[in-house]
């Protein structure tokens, strides 16, 4: 292993720069030169490759999005997309890369291998955190905390007026964003895509909840099968015209800002591994930590499925939002 390359892909999260920090500090102590690929396959298949050293990363492990910058290529779905990526990585003798980004990035991986005989390691960089093999993908916590600081202020609005939110947040077709900072806010309901969700159900919830509740804040993943948050609070607006209800959608602000002490050194640690798991001849493996410990989950797997959501917290936040 002489020379590797490393790129961020699909969405950005909080810590994919405190990943490429830890992933060009670690080969540069092998001995390993490194090379960045800006805008992910895209810059691949366009010959966006750029030398790096440890001061072109030196000031970025508290900085939100990625100084590689990042896409979600088109080009890289086609095989001639693939072959000229495949001709750039060979140009410039690449022995090993490693990708940092998601469900997208890592089928785009698998797909690749199909061609490309040169080893990739993964690093899961998504807020969404819909990877099986590792308990936080980087951004995950910083997204939580995001929404959870939103939210607070939400329920200070909410509380003065007596009214009744429903939060969209993100999170594509998982709800792992929801259930966390649903519960981290105290929300009185949570509306996630991988429970049925029964509007007849969340109306008699709203009716027959603690009166002296004077807010009532329903946390919605983006991705239910419902709808989003205005057509949920549009159904139940309709049978529960006494309550006073609005609608806040998240957005983007949950993939921005400084990534939380968890991010940055889960991105660290996860960073590290990857260079260290090319040295060792591992390819085509998504690194993870499970249980506080370095896991290798191969892409396939990792893909597969989604993280599935803890029953624990599901019974536990019926409960404790009575
Ligand atoms: O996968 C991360 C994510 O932020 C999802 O939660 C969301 O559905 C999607 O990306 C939004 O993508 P874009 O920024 O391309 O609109």
């Amino acid at each position: 292993m002489k020379r590797i390359a490393v790129f961020t892909s699909g969405g950005d999260s909080p810590g994919m720069n405190a990943c490429i920090r830890a992933v060009v500090r670690t080969a540069i102590y092998h001995k390993i030169e490194v090379f960045g690929i800006r805008h992910g396959y895209d810059g691949m298949i366009k010959d966006e490759f750029i030398e790096m050293d440890s001061s072109s990363v030196a000031n970025i492990i508290h900085r939100g999005g990625t100084i590689l910058k990042t896409a979600r290529s088109k080009d890289f779905l086609t095989i001639e997309g693939r072959k000229s990526a495949l001709a750039n990585l060979k140009k410039h003798n690449i022995d090993g890369v490693v990708v940092i980004g998601g469900d997208g990035s890592f089928r785009g991986a698998l797909q690749f291998s199909e061609i490309c005989d040169i080893p990739f390691v993964g690093c899961p960089g998504t807020i969404d955190n819909d990877l099986i093999g590792t308990d936080f993908a980087i951004g995950y916590d910083t997204a939580v905390n995001t929404v959870i600081d939103a939210v607070d202020k939400i329920r200070d609005t909410a509380e003065s007026h007596d009214r009744l939110f429903f939060v969209e947040v993100m999170g594509r077709d998982a709800g792992l964003i929801a259930l966390r900072s649903g519960i981290g806010v105290g929300a009185e309901a949570i509306i996630m895509p991988e429970t049925k969700t029964d509007i007849e159900d969340l109306i008699k919830r709203l009716e027959s909840g603690r009166k002296s509740k004077s807010s009532k804040i329903i946390i919605v993943a983006e991705g239910d099968e419902a709808g989003g948050a205005f057509v949920i609070a549009e159904q139940v607006k309709k049978r529960l015209p006494d309550y006073d209800t609005r609608v806040t959608i998240l957005g983007h602000i949950q993939r921005g800002g400084n990534p939380s002490a968890m991010d940055r050194v889960n991105s660290s640690r996860m960073g590290f591994a990857a260079i260290e798991a090319l040295i060792a001849g591992k390819q085509n493996v998504m690194i993870g930590i499970i249980d506080k410990k370095i896991a290798y989950t191969p892409f396939q797997n990792a893909v597969k499925h989604h993280q599935r959501l803890n029953p624990d917290f599901v019974r536990m936040l019926d409960i404790l939002s009575l």
